[in-house]
């Protein structure tokens, strides 16, 4: 049966409201308001984002989803009402989450998906609201809101909405410039207690740093800590960074501030600057070559060698490897003094060059 929430009608609605609420008031009173350099053009595709998500694009799809369950399979519906709630609860949460996960890595690896989730990296600042700043067909595509429509045919309404509140909780929470976890790494007799946190929920130091806008400052990864709710997947398949710092530059490398109509229409609206991904007829061309790049580094200093192949400044990474399955390797010079950089992408010492370039 699909009862609503402790017998109230759309409960589960309005303590989803009251969290975004009370995130707001607590980003007011941290002085998110009066120190934000947002423009118009954000907060449309924030707030916005949040009201079409929340209003139109989720009871749509829920909508569809019941008129194909009652119109493929009636026989199923509700087949899960009278299972255990924690245990309903339970899969729900763990499938939403990991179908969330690899949804969102491949809105990293793959051009197209990227090309849709790229306006949540393009937010300059965190906060709240950035959590609903994506394409409007990145929402629809999104397999974990299918995957709510679903159970809740299935007659796992109550568990939906009390997962959904504990996921928004996270979820906000992580984007927040309230950054509630940062009191507890100044503790070390919590440090059981956050190391255990931290592995298993997605806290804002683990997720500010996938908003980073480069690795060269040893903390951000944008193409690592995917997860939503929980940071398992991020472990089990490789891609957790745990520092417990937090990046000082949010955002893309090379934004080139597409118009907000382009961000979250695409592709019905293209973007009018021709070196935007989202413009007309734009494609990343490989810019490798075979032959190295001779180059100067200071003892100690950091940079970031292209691996993709696409970097418009080679050897060097300038964020073109977005959409793609690469991603940059964090160096350091061990001393002062010229180094010979691979431009193949063919070495086997990288960054070094080691002759490979001759195969090429
Ligand atoms: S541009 Fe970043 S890895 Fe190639």
């Amino acid at each position: 049966m699909n009862e609503p929430l402790f017998g109230i009608e759309n409960l589960d609605g309005y303590i989803v409201i009251g969290i975004v609420l009370f995130f707001s008031l607590l980003e007011t009173f941290a002085g998110y308001l009066t120190a934000t350099k947002r423009t118009f053009g954000d907060w449309i595709q924030e707030a916005g984002g949040f009201l079409v998500l929340s209003f139109i694009i989720k009871p749509f799809i829920v909508f569809i989803a019941f008129f194909l369950g009652k119109s493929l399979i009636p026989n199923v519906q509700n087949a899960v009402a009278n299972l255990n709630l924690f245990l309903i609860l339970l899969v729900y949460l763990l499938i939403d989450d990991v179908l969330q996960y690899w949804y969102h890595r491949f809105g990293h690896e793959y051009q197209f998906l990227w090309t849709l989730h790229r306006p949540h990296h393009q937010a300059e600042e965190m906060g709240f609201f950035v959590s609903y700043r994506n394409a409007g067909l990145y929402y629809l595509l999104m397999p974990n809101i299918w995957w709510v429509g679903i159970v809740i045919f299935l007659g796992g309404l109550k568990a939906v909405a009390i997962g959904l509140i504990a996921k928004q909780i996270i979820i906000i929470g992580s984007h927040s410039t309230v950054r509630w976890d940062e009191s507890l790494y100044k503790y070390k007799s919590l440090n059981p207690l956050t190391f255990v946190l931290e592995r298993i929920f997605i806290t804002p130091a683990f997720h500010y740093a996938h908003h980073g806008k480069s690795m060269i400052d040893g903390i951000s990864d944008p193409n690592g800590n995917y997860g939503n709710m929980f940071s398992i997947w991020d472990q089990l398949f490789g891609t957790a960074k745990f520092t417990r710092q937090f990046p000082t530059e949010i955002g893309l490398v090379n934004d080139p501030k597409d118009n907000w109509t382009a961000s979250y229409f695409y592709p019905l609206i293209k973007s009018d600057k021709p070196e935007s991904e989202i413009a007309r007829g734009f494609q990343k061309e490989k810019t490798v070559k075979a032959e190295p790049t001779i180059c100067e580094f200071k003892e100690s200093e950091k940079y970031l060698y292209c691996r993709c192949g696409r970097s418009k400044n080679q050897p060097f990474c300038d964020g073109s490897h977005h959409g793609t399955k690469f991603k940059p390797l964090f160096c350091e010079a061990k001393r002062t003094g010229k180094a010979k950089l691979c431009n193949c992408k063919l070495t086997k010492s990288p960054p070094f060059c080691d002759n490979s370039h001759k195969e090429f």
